[in-house]
C-alpha cells in the first residue's frame, strides 16, 4: 500500500473488546472499519448497523473473502488466534491479533514465516506497549539507578458465566488473560528471563483463577500476581538502588502517570488503541516495521508456556 492510503479493516468477531478499536476511529485516522464477520449472520447485521459498519458477513470465511478488506482485527478466544491468523494471512489480509497470540512458540514461527512470505503485516495487540505512559516509564527508569526488582499485578473479578476465560480448551485462565501483561512488563524492563517459576490456584472451569510467577533475569528477579477471582488491581513497581518507580495503572486506561520517589510525572496518555492501529497502518504502508515484532511475540509465548508448565498446566 502507498503511504497515506487508508487501511480498510474488518472485525473478525463481534467481541466485547471491539469497542476499543471502534472507539479509536476519528477524522483523519489512517484506517477505517468497513466490515464485520460473525458466526451468526443476524448478529453481524445488527452489529454493523449499531456501529455504522458498511458490510456484515455471516461467517469469518466470508469476511476473509471480502476484497474490500485489507486487514483484519482478530479478537477470538485465545485458543483460536493462531488458526484464524493463518487463515487470514492465506487470504492475503494483514493481521492485528489479540493477546496472547499463543503459548506455543512454533505457532509464532509459522505465522511470521507466512506473513513474511506473503509480504503481510502481523502484530499482537498488547495495546499498553503503545501508550505514551509506557514511554514515560522507560524515560524515567534511569532515575531509580540499578534495577533490583520488579513487581506487577493484574487481577479482576470475572462475572460473566459463559466467558471463554473459564474454558481451558479455549485458552482460558488468569495467566493467559491478564498475567500476560505482567510478563510483557517484566520483559520490557529486563529482557528475556533465564529462569521462571509459576504457582497456580486451579478453580472454576479447571483454569488457573490465580497465578503467581517469578522471572529471573541474571541476578534480578521480577514477580507478579494475576487473577480472575480477585479485587481489581493493575500496578507496576520497579525497585532500584536510587529509588522506587510506581505506575498506578500500567495496563488499563493508563492515565499518563508515573511516580518516581514520590514525585508525580505526567504525560497526556492519548488513546493507546489508536496508537496501536496507527502502528499497524504505518507498517502496512511500508513506513516502518511494527513495534511488537516476531522476537517480541515469540518471547511472550516462550515465557507463558514455561510458566504454565512450571505450574503443571
Ligand atoms: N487488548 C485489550 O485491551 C483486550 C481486552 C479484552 C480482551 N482482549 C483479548 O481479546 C480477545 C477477545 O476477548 P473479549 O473479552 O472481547 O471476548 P468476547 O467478548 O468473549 O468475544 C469473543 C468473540 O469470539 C467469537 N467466538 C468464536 N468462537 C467462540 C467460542 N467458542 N466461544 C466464545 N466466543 C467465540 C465470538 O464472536 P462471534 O459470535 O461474533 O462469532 C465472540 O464475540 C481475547 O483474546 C482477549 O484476551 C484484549
Amino acid at each position: 500500500m502507498y503511504v497515506g492510503a487508508v487501511v480498510r479493516f474488518g472485525l473478525l468477531t463481534t467481541a466485547a473488546i471491539n469497542r476499543a478499536i471502534l472507539g479509536a476511529r476519528a477524522e483523519g485516522a489512517p484506517f477505517e472499519i468497513v466490515a464485520v464477520g460473525s458466526r451468526d449472520a443476524s448478529k453481524a447485521e445488527a452489529y454493523a448497523q449499531e456501529h455504522g459498519i458498511e458490510r456484515a458477513h455471516g461467517s469469518y470465511d466470508d469476511l476473509l473473502a471480502d476484497d474490500g478488506v485489507d486487514a483484519v482485527y482478530i479478537a477470538l478466544p485465545n485458543a483460536l488466534h493462531h488458526e484464524w491468523t493463518m487463515r487470514a494471512l492465506a487470504a492475503g489480509k494483514h493481521v492485528l491479533v489479540e493477546k496472547p497470540y499463543t503459548r506455543i512458540p512454533e505457532e509464532v514461527d509459522q505465522a511470521w514465516d507466512e506473513a513474511d512470505r506473503r509480504g503481510l503485516v502481523l502484530e499482537e495487540a498488547y495495546m499498553w506497549r503503545h501508550s505514551r505512559q509506557t514511554q514515560l516509564i522507560l524515560d524515567l527508569l534511569p532515575q531509580v539507578g540499578e534495577v533490583r526488582g520488579v513487581h506487577a499485578t493484574f487481577t479482576a473479578m470475572l462475572t460473566r458465566e459463559d466467558d471463554p476465560r473459564w474454558v481451558p480448551e479455549l485458552g482460558g485462565g488468569a495467566l493467559l488473560d491478564v498475567g500476560c501483561y505482567c510478563v510483557s512488563a517484566a520483559r520490557l524492563l529486563l529482557g528475556e528471563p533465564d529462569r521462571v517459576h509459576g504457582e497456580a490456584r486451579i478453580g472454576r472451569g479447571r483454569v488457573d483463577t490465580q497465578f503467581a510467577g517469578t522471572l529471573r533475569f541474571g541476578d534480578v528477579t521480577a514477580t507478579f500476581q494475576c487473577g480472575l477471582r480477585s479485587s481489581f488491581s493493575n500496578t507496576l513497581e520497579v525497585i532500584g538502588t536510587e529509588g522506587i518507580l510506581r505506575v498506578p495503572s500500567p495496563f488499563v486506561d493508563p492515565p499518563g502517570l508515573v511516580v518516581v520517589n514520590g514525585e508525580e510525572h505526567r504525560d497526556d496518555a492519548g488513546n493507546h488503541y489508536r496508537f496501536e492501529l496507527d502502528d499497524m497502518c504505518a507498517a502496512i504502508s511500508g513506513e516502518r516495521g511494527v513495534l511488537l515484532g516476531r522476537a517480541e511475540m515469540r518471547g511472550q509465548a516462550v515465557v507463558l508456556d514455561t510458566l504454565l508448565r512450571s505450574a503443571g498446566i
